[in-house]
């Protein structure tokens, strides 16, 4: 019998409502025991208020191994579509762990690709909510085949548009690589992240670990520093991710969004006392930081990985700026392999999408030891000096206390065309700290002195006298100007300004080889 159109639009309407239940209500209320959103709620909660369009809700998979010939797997596990989160668009896949634990099919991962390819056509960042046990096994090398062109997608993807991957759920082989091929992944608390779980572990090299130990955030941030963010929650998660968003461009050919501030700029004398008089005493460079950005608000990023070095997103005059800090309380802010990877790849995504780079500087020089030797330090460190002279935002470097060695050259020295240091009357600019100066230089002098430890004890004032300030720096204009540390936020402000029109170009070619 002809269905009257008002009875198409009825069936339409239930063949929807239906799909949008995913794997079923059971499984729904499963997934908020767990004190997890759904794929759609998560959806919902990130985006603008009905501002969301999907793509896909009618997708099929095409597989019949294993008893799935016509079986039903609801928008073949992935919500994917389009919205705005804060008026600005941004397109997204969210995989629903209701429908086949969110595995990956051939079908599932070409929805995923299509969402890409709108990120990348349209200039809109991408939003990854995994939540997938990876790889769908019944669809074998189609399976396989389906996450390789996500993995060929996010690095299309990489460097054109911010690519942010959320964790929320257990996430397994493909379910982990794809976000490690994006920019920023934020993971939920009871969420997990490895290339192989538990049991495959034990059974190829039988180490017994439970999944939280091996790919629970303590893990994946502390130790790995595979993740950036880690949240209580999925709303949490979901706030980070609107909030991350919030300082970035939608694509490598706009700069970040500039927002009103009705921030006035007062000289802060608390800055001048700020940094312990006493040359190895630590402090916490955050409460530096706070003081010299809007409202002291600072997205930290990566906070319990390589803690002495502190990277993150603030705004000075509402214009978005990365910052990258030595953190003196912690190894005592000196650079070792682990801090000079997060830099660095902290410099190139601020470089990749115009936001300009804030290095506040009071480093002792590269970690020494033999376990840095041997791990590669000289080229992880390496890293640092390629990031920052590659970048050609602007830079701006404030030297607070310690500047020594190759260290001081890679947080953005002068010469890495550094648009402007600043020093501030406490700052040592030397090739090193002076105990270990002196044992070099005047070994000798020592050595033959009547009272050696005396004799050392002059040198070490004596070189002190010759470094311990930024004179001689700003002589050699490796220093552009010495300011009160009260007046810096102006400073930055000033010149964030002045250099809103930087263009700088370099030879073409294909791509630097920064040491991997
Ligand atoms: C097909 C899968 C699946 C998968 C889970 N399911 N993972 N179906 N392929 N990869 C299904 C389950 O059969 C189950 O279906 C439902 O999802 C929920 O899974 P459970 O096991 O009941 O949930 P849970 O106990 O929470 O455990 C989640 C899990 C576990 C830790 C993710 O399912 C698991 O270990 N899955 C396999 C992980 C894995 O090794 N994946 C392959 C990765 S290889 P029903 O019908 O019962 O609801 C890969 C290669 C890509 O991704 C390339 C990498 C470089």
């Amino acid at each position: 019998m002809l269905m009257s159109i008002e009875e198409k639009v009825k069936e339409l309407n239930e063949k929807k409502n239906k799909l949008k239940l995913g794997g079923g209500r059971a499984k729904i209320d499963q997934q908020h025991a767990q004190g997890s959103l759904t794929a759609r709620e998560r959806i919902e909660t990130l985006l603008d208020k009905d501002s969301f369009q999907e793509t896909g809700i009618f997708a099929k998979h095409r597989c019949a191994n294993f008893g799935m010939a016509g079986k039903e797997l609801p928008a073949e596990g992935v919500v994917t579509g389009a919205g705005s989160v804060g008026g600005r668009m941004v397109h997204l896949a969210s995989q629903d762990f209701t429908v086949a634990g969110g595995s990956a099919g051939e079908v599932h991962s070409d929805k995923i690709v299509q969402a890409m390819l709108g990120s990348l056509k349209t200039g809109t960042p991408f939003v990854f909510i995994n939540d997938s046990g990876g790889a769908r096994i019944q669809e074998g090398i189609d399976s396989l085949a389906g996450y390789g062109k996500v993995f060929y997608h996010n690095v299309m993807l990489s460097g054109v548009v911010p690519q942010i991957s959320l964790i929320c759920g257990p996430c397994a082989g493909g379910a982990a690589y794809s976000p490690a091929l994006t920019d920023f992944i934020i993971q939920t608390a009871n969420a997990r992240m490895f290339i192989t779980g538990p049991s495959v572990i034990k059974e190829a090299t039988g180490e017994e670990i439970s999944a939280e130990e091996l790919g629970g955030p303590l893990s994946q941030m502390n130790r790995s520093g595979v993740a950036h963010f880690v949240a209580e929650n999925d709303l949490v998660a979901l706030r980070i991710c609107k909030k991350l968003l919030s300082y970035l461009p939608s694509n490598n050919l706009e700069d970040p969004p500039q927002l009103e501030s009705d921030d006035v700029i007062v000289p802060d004398k608390a800055l001048n006392s700020i940094i312990p008089a006493e040359q190895k005493k630590a402090y916490d460079v955050r409460n530096v930081i706070t003081r010299l950005i809007d409202g002291g608000e600072f997205l930290e990023v990566q906070p319990l990985f390589a803690a002495n070095i502190v990277v993150g997103f603030a705004r000075i005059l509402g214009r978005s700026v990365g910052i990258v800090a030595n953190q003196p309380s912690v190894l005592a802010g000196a650079l070792d392999i682990n801090a000079s990877d997060k830099g660095a790849r902290f410099v190139r995504f601020c470089n990749a999408f115009n936001i300009p780079l804030v290095t506040l500087v009071d480093v002792p020089g590269f970690l020494p030891g033999v376990q840095q030797e041997q791990g590669g330090i000289i080229r992880h460190g390496a890293k640092m000096l390629f990031a920052y002279s590659a970048a050609t935002v602007p830079k701006i470097t404030v030297i607070m206390r310690k500047a020594y060695g190759g260290a001081f050259l890679a947080m953005c020295g002068k010469e890495l065309e550094t648009d402007r240091v600043f020093a501030w009357p406490s700052a040592e600019i030397a090739v090193m700290g002076p105990q270990g100066a002196v044992n070099v230089i005047f070994r000798n002098e020592i050595a033959q002195a009547e009272d050696p430890k005396k004799k050392r004890d002059e040198l070490i004032a004596s070189y002190q006298g010759t470094f311990a300030a930024p004179y001689a720096a700003a002589a050699r204009r490796d220093v552009d100007d010495i300011i009160e540390p009260a007046e810096t936020r102006r400073h930055l402000a000033m010149t964030l300004d002045i250099l809103r029109t930087k263009r700088e170009f370099r030879p073409m070619k294909k791509h630097g080889l920064i040491p991997l």
